[in-house]
C-alpha cells in the first residue's frame, strides 16, 4: 500500500492537479486513438479503392493494346482462310474423299471457331468508328428477341423480354445488338433446362438500365475478378472474347457494367447515361 504525505496545502494541491490533468491526458490519449483508428479505416477504403481503379485501368490498357493488335492483323488472316473454307467445302463433296468428311466438317469447325475469335478480336480495335444514333433501345431489343427466343428455344430454356419505359439512347445499333447476344448468350449457355433468361429495362434515376438475368450456377468471386480479361474463359470451347468486347462497347457509349452474381443466378447490369437534351434555339 503506497501512503502519500503532504506537508502543506500547496503539495496537495499540486498532487490534485497534477492528477487531473493525468486524467485530462488519458481522455485526450483516447479521443486520440478513436481519431487514429478512423483514420486507418479511411487509409483502409481508400486503399481499396484505389486497387480496383488500378484493376479497371489495367483492364482498359490491355484492352486497348489488344484493339490495335486486333486491327492490324484480324483483315489480313481473314482472306486467306476464306479461301481455305472455299476448298474445304468443295473437297468435302468430292465422292473419293467421302472417307474423310469427318476430318473434313473438323477442319472446316476449327476454321469457323478461330473465324469466330478474330471476329472478337476486330470488335475490340478502337479504330472502327461508333456509329452514334438516338434510338429506342426498346426497339432494337423487340427486333433481336426472336433470335434470342430460337437460340433459347434450341437449347431447351426460356426467354423473356420486360420492356420499361424509356427515353431515346444515343446507341450503335451493331455494337448494342453484339452486346446484348454476348451477354444473353452467356447467360443461356450457364443455366441448366429449362432456366429461364429475363431481359429487361427500365429508368433509374437519370441512368437507363439494360439488365440481363439469368437462373445459371452464378460465377465465383475468384472468376468475377477475372471478368472482361481477353481469353479468360471457363468453357471448352469458349473464346474468352465476349464479355471484353463487351466492356469495350460500353466504354465506348459511357455506360457502366455492373455484375451481380450468387448460386442462384447472375445479373448484368449495363447503365446508359441519359444522352444531354438537344438545345432548343
Ligand atoms: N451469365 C454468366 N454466368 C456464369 N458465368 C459467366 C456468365 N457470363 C460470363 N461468365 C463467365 O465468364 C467467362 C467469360 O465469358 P466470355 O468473355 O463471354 O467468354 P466465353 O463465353 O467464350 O467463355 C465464361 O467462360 C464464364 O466462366
Ligand atoms: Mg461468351
Amino acid at each position: 500500500m503506497i501512503t502519500l504525505r503532504f506537508h502543506s496545502i500547496g503539495d496537495w494541491e499540486s498532487y490534485v492537479n497534477m492528477k487531473s490533468e493525468l486524467i485530462d491526458l488519458k481522455a485526450q490519449k483516447l479521443i486520440l486513438q478513436g481519431m487514429v483508428d478512423d483514420r486507418a479505416k479511411e487509409l483502409k477504403q481508400e486503399i481499396d479503392k484505389r486497387e480496383r481503379i488500378e484493376h479497371e485501368v489495367a483492364k482498359l490498357e490491355r484492352l486497348n493494346i489488344i484493339g490495335q493488335l486486333a486491327a492490324g492483323l484480324g483483315h489480313e488472316v481473314r482472306n486467306p482462310m476464306t479461301t481455305i473454307r472455299g476448298f474445304l467445302q468443295m473437297l468435302q463433296n468430292k465422292t473419293d474423299l467421302l472417307t474423310y468428311k469427318s476430318y473434313f466438317d473438323l477442319m472446316i469447325e476449327e476454321l469457323d471457331r478461330t473465324n469466330s475469335i478474330i471476329t472478337g478480336f476486330l470488335s475490340l480495335a478502337k479504330n472502327k468508328p461508333t456509329e452514334f444514333k438516338r434510338q429506342s433501345l426498346n426497339k432494337l431489343l423487340d427486333n433481336l428477341f426472336p433470335l434470342l427466343l430460337a437460340d433459347a428455344y434450341n437449347q431447351g430454356k426460356k426467354c423473356v423480354f420486360e420492356p420499361g419505359d424509356l427515353a431515346d439512347l444515343d446507341i450503335d445499333t451493331n455494337e448494342i445488338t453484339q452486346l446484348v447476344l454476348n451477354l444473353a448468350r452467356n447467360g443461356l449457355e450457364a443455366m441448366p433446362l429449362n432456366g429461364c433468361l429475363t431481359i429487361n429495362t427500365y429508368m433509374e434515376g437519370e441512368c437507363i438500365v439494360l439488365r440481363v438475368s439469368d437462373e445459371g450456377t452464378g460465377i465465383d468471386a475468384e472468376n468475377l475478378l477475372k471478368l472482361g480479361t481477353p481469353f479468360f474463359t471457363t468453357k471448352e470451347s469458349g473464346t474468352g472474347l465476349g464479355l471484353p468486347m463487351c466492356f469495350s462497347i460500353a466504354d465506348r457509349h459511357n455506360a457502366a457494367i455492373e455484375v451481380k452474381s450468387d448460386p442462384d443466378g447472375t445479373t448484368f447490369l449495363v447503365r446508359f447515361p441519359q444522352p444531354m437534351e438537344m438545345n432548343i434555339s
